[in-house]
């Protein structure tokens, strides 16, 4: 018991509102806002979309936010020992081991493009896209990819420096770092964005992206904004319970979700704004995921004034946005391996960044052309995308809701949700009802659409 206490008690915390906002502003913002967000949002009605975004963000996402947030920090423990601890049928710690289990499986892949955009670092102070044609940027990215030991040696860097930064701690190494990475990516948006206004494309781009659709208005639309906002918002796998467990009991969650879904959001449409002009400049279709940052935009920045610059700045954009992100997720699993097995951070972090990277250099490798390296017909990184997005994501994201809404006894969740009635208590009954009712009810139709049980 006193060892138990003890161990409660030097838990480490977020400094300030603003480190907190970071940190988890840092998990939130990640390579979906840069190549996923706005390319969906143009192909699924703009403004329209935005707006069905923007709704489900704040009923759906940020009360599932705030539960894992509490559930986080009333317990102070690692994702796995909060579910046992607040609950007395064991069984409910299986989400914890669920989300830790995601977390390392999403790190696994995350790293390797990670990766890659320390090669585009690389290649745009080399200039070595500058020069090239559309079919020479294919070949040159692909042959990259296809060697295997490229991705896979950029990948470790990437590990190391993910687990340099969560082995020196909570607010010397995790908040210290989110906290100039986070202006910087803001200063290089602004930035690209100014660049966009002086594009013959801008009009078109900003079409794309805002020319509002009605006929867009439907259920399929509103899942696609649910699956979006899910990942976006890095939720369903512990990471919110594990970042709430070091904000301060006397912060207000309401105010830290309220302005973490706001900068996702602010970025994501700023990502948005940064690239589609350009897009539209060269008369290129928009196109998404690895795609449009490793061809379509080199291609872009082969041929634009200053694209050089341009590119450096992008690149490095991607890897910040990417390695706040990853951090968050192998803290999730550190968190776990230096409570449970009572080791040190540093020691438990050297042995989670081993696992990870194996597992990382796996999916890489997995890539060279006639690899026997599959599971189910796709190469690992695929199964590992495939596996988290489609089914753990939604199913963490579920179990985590019905835990809150049943599991756990009303007054704690309510207690800690409103720092004992302090803030937002008039919103706690809509919030329970949503947890409870809405918010199960509307994974589970978006689950069986993803799995194809349900087609619109
Ligand atoms: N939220 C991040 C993004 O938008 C991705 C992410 C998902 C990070 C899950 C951690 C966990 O890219």
């Amino acid at each position: 018991m006193g060892l138990k206490f003890d161990f409660m008690r030097k838990r480490s915390t977020f400094g300030s509102r603003f480190g907190t906002v970071a940190v988890v502003g840092g998990s939130v913002i990640g390579l979906g806002n840069i190549w996923r967000f706005p390319y969906v949002v143009g192909e699924n009605g703009g403004a329209t979309f935005i707006i069905i975004f923007i709704i489900i963000s704040f009923l759906v996402s940020v009360p599932i936010m705030l539960a894992e947030f509490s559930i986080g920090r009333n317990s102070k423990r690692n994702s796995m020992r909060a579910f046992r601890k607040l609950s007395r049928v064991r069984a409910w710690e299986g989400v914890g081991y669920l989300g830790i289990i995601t977390a390392f499986t999403i790190l696994s892949f995350y790293s390797v493009i990670a990766g890659w955009s320390l090669e585009f670092i690389r290649e745009s102070v080399a200039g070595t896209f500058m020069k090239l044609d559309p079919q020479q940027v294919n070949d040159n990215f692909y042959g990259f990819v296809h060697t295997g030991w490229q991705p896979a040696l950029w990948t470790a860097v990437f590990v190391a420096a993910t687990a340099l930064i969560v082995g020196s701690g909570i607010e010397k190494g995790i908040e210290r770092f989110n906290k100039a990475a986070m202006p910087l990516m803001f200063v290089i948006l602004i930035l690209m964005c100014i660049n966009s206004f002086t594009l013959s494309g801008f009009r078109e781009g900003v079409e794309f992206l805002f020319k509002p659709d009605r006929e867009k208005l439907n259920l399929h639309t509103v899942l696609n904004a649910l699956g979006q906002s899910f990942f976006s918002l890095s939720l369903g796998m512990g990471i919110m319970v594990t970042y709430g467990s070091y904000i301060k009991k006397s912060q207000n969650m309401f105010k830290i979700s309220g302005m973490v879904v706001v900068a996702d959001m602010l970025i994501a449409v700023l990502c948005g704004l940064a690239i589609f002009p350009a897009v539209f400049s060269f008369g290129i279709s928009p196109s998404s995921g690895y795609e449009l940052v490793f061809l379509t935009l080199p291609n872009i920045f082969a041929q634009m004034a200053g694209g050089q610059i341009l590119a450096f700045m992008f690149f490095v954009l991607l890897l910040s946005a990417a390695i706040t992100s990853s951090v968050s997720l192998m803290e999730v699993v550190v968190a776990y391996v230096y409570e449970e097995f009572r080791m040190k951070r540093r020691t438990a972090t050297v042995f989670v960044a081993a696992a990870t990277m194996a597992m990382a250099i796996l999916c890489a490798v997995s890539q060279m052309p006639g690899s026997s390296l599959r599971i189910a017909g796709m190469d690992v990184f695929d199964f590992f995308d495939h596996i988290t997005s489609t089914y753990m994501i939604p199913l963490g994201g579920f179990l985590i809701v019905l835990f809150t809404g049943w599991a756990v006894k009303g007054s704690v969740f309510r207690n800690e949700l409103t720092n004992g009635g302090l803030y937002g208590a008039k919103l706690y009954p809509g919030i329970m009802a949503m947890i409870k009712y809405v918010i199960p009810f509307l994974i589970a139709i978006l689950f069986l659409n993803q799995i194809g049980m349900l087609k619109w």
